[in-house]
């Protein structure tokens, strides 16, 4: 049976998902794919933190070792920051491998032009796990495009502050000690002042709007208010009210054509869609011209079903390439 060599690029809580999905799911992936997958190398800062048992033979901190690798094809990326993601990546398609990438922060500025750079190369980009953890929303947008236009989307794209809106007003807690939950959950990230200020949201809606629309906002033109703006008085009298509070990102091309966007806490009443999404839950409507409003949702966050989508996309791309589709 045909190898299919791969490399895990960043080993935190996705990278390891990755690893643990690969190997729970070997058998059937084999059977399902025609293909063996093999881990050949992960790429990490400090190689003397096993991290995962049995991995220290596959650790390196040097990205040469992974391009050395012999028939490479596959690079599962989960690194914080655009760099040196984007390099990384960069290379892995000009070396013709698919790449497979959890990176919203390098893929809001560099996704089109990874794309772009990926076409010319004959390979694939799989970028679901960017936005909204274990929600299929970048699979559902494309094919939804293949029919409709979509003028508008709205949505929770934080799966970290909705958790801590939940428990701010279900069990009373601080701040803080939300916070200190969802960083212990493996929902924040590695920076949570990105969670709380917006910002995570605001790289989700870009890559959402480039998705949709073909372009994104001028960013510096983008409201982004964070969850950090709100406090627990304010949290209190929503309680009161039987109101919640939800963290909203929305985009939309106006009637001149203008993509505008905005992300900030939204006061919802019982009647409003997001209502209900509690926890780490991220929903995303989309407003379309044949189907109307069509709302996904599901986690937003945390190790397996952020590295699941990601595994999702390896199968997607492997079938692709033999040209078939993945069913069950
Ligand atoms: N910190 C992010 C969140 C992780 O809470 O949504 C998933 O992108």
């Amino acid at each position: 049976m045909a190898v299919i060599k791969a490399a895990i690029l960043g080993f935190g809580t996705v990278g390891q998902g990755i690893y643990h999905i690969l190997n729970e799911k070997r058998e059937e992936l084999r059977q399902k794919l025609g293909v063996e997958l093999e881990v050949a190398k992960i790429v990490v800062r400090d190689t003397s933190r096993e991290r995962v048992a049995g991995t220290q033979h596959l650790l390196t901190d040097n990205i040469d070792d992974v391009f050395a690798e012999p028939g490479l094809q596959v690079v599962f990326e989960a690194i914080v920051n655009e760099e040196p993601a984007y390099s990384y990546l960069k290379r892995a398609i000009e070396n013709r491998c698919h790449v497979i990438t959890a990176n919203k922060v390098m893929f809001a500025k560099r996704g089109m032009e990874l794309q772009e750079l990926a076409k010319t190369n004959g390979v694939f980009v799989g970028y679901e796990a960017t936005v909204a953890g274990g929600v299929p929303i970048i699979k559902t947008m494309k094919n939804i495009l293949l029919v409709n236009d979509v003028s508008r989307i709205q949505g929770i794209l934080n799966g970290t502050t909705n958790y801590m809106l939940t428990k701010m007003r279900q069990e009373n807690l601080r701040y803080d000690e939300a916070l200190a939950e969802a960083q212990n959950l493996g929902y924040a990230e590695a920076d949570p002042f990105n969670d709380v200020s917006g910002q995570d949201a605001f790289k989700k809606l870009m890559i959402l709007s480039d998705l949709a629309f073909d372009e994104q906002p001028d960013w510096s033109e983008v409201e982004v208010v964070g969850i950090d703006t709100l406090t627990e008085e304010d949290l209190a009298a929503a309680k009161e009210q039987g109101l919640r509070y939800r963290h909203v990102a929305e985009v939309e091309k106006d009637a001149s054509g203008k993509i505008i966007a905005r992300v900030a806490p939204l006061l919802v009443n019982a009647e409003h869609p997001l209502y209900p999404i509690d926890d780490v839950f991220n929903a995303v409507a989309m407003e379309t011209n044949y189907i109307g409003t069509l709302t996904v949702t599901g986690p937003g966050a945390g190790m397996y079903p952020t590295a699941s989508v990601m595994v999702e996309d390896y199968a997607e791309i492997i079938g692709k390439r033999a040209g078939f589709t993945v069913t069950i």
